[in-house]
């Protein structure tokens, strides 16, 4: 547990707070690989740290800045918390998508930027595809200028930009879902997660073999779809919740799991396992 490393960026559905119940899963596969189709900031991949792993989103700015680091990204470019300085390179990100030109370090840089000082740590798009997140207002911020320490460990990931679906699977990976919510907001990225997509995604795990584990949000249709294709449930009390548009709310959540034994031990998360 001691020298693990801090997601590089913020993320809306962060699922840090889960890491403790995974951790205690994982315990058990650690010789897998780790696959996660919506990896989002590698809050769980770099708390369970495995050798190997499958990291995959649809956000081509977010798998291109892991892809920078591991390339041995450096921000070159002046870090400042400003609200002007924030507009200008908010646009200056915004002409890259325009020109089909934002798979580069310079990208990356700028995506690190916008994330942190940005709003919430947002990633939001408007319907033409541009970055739309306001300044965030925060009082200090604590920017990196290399991501030296991560490469290390993220030399050893593979990092995928598909869609969930046209993703690899090998009978002994040990998956973790973590879809966008069943909620209103599913804006994370161009195109919504609709319910359509999270009943594509539990049937594409239909044929899996190896150890699935996937979060939600309980409500009852999604309860309801998981129980059908044969997974058990238990129900966790989340901290909090920052969803999509950056509103804070209490959320229960489901934890679903399949082909595998799990006894969740008592903790303050735990609701009741059903
Ligand atoms: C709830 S977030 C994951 C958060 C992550 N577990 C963490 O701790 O930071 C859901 C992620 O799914 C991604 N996503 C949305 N639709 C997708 C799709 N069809 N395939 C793969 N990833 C998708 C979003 O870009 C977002 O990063």
């Amino acid at each position: 547990m001691s020298n693990l490393l801090t997601p590089p960026l913020k993320w809306a559905g962060g699922k840090r707070w889960l890491t403790p119940i995974l951790q205690d899963v994982w315990s058990q596969h650690q010789s897998r690989r780790l696959v996660e189709p919506f990896a989002g900031g590698l809050a769980v991949a770099l708390t369970l740290n495995p050798k190997t792993a499958l990291l995959n989103d649809t956000n081509p700015h977010l798998i291109n800045f892991y892809q920078q680091i591991n390339q041995g990204l450096k921000v070159t470019k002046r870090l400042s918390n400003s609200s002007d300085y924030f507009y200008r390179r908010r646009q200056e990100f915004n002409d890259k998508i325009r020109r089909n030109d934002f798979l580069t370090e310079d990208a990356a840089q700028l995506f690190y930027f916008l994330n942190r000082t940005g709003y919430n740590g947002l990633c939001r798009f408007n319907n033409s595809g541009l970055f739309n997140v306001p300044f965030g207002r925060y009082k200090k911020i604590n920017y990196r200028q290399d991501f030296d320490e991560f490469s290390g460990t993220f030399k050893h990931w593979d990092f995928k930009n598909v869609d969930f679906a046209e993703l690899n699977i090998e009978s002994d990976d040990f998956l973790y879902l973590d879809p966008p919510y069943d909620s209103e907001f599913t804006k994370y990225c161009k195109k919504d997660f609709t319910w359509d997509d999270q009943v594509r995604l539990v049937e594409w795990l239909a044929d899996k073999d190896g150890p699935i584990i996937s979060s939600n949000q309980a409500t009852d249709r999604v309860l309801s779809l998981y129980r059908q294709h044969g997974f058990q449930i238990a129900l966790l009390k989340a901290p909090r919740m920052i969803s999509c548009n950056g509103d804070r709310k209490p959320a229960v959540e489901m934890f679903a799991w399949k082909n595998m034994d799990i006894q969740l031990k008592p903790c303050k998360f735990l609701l009741e396992q059903l």
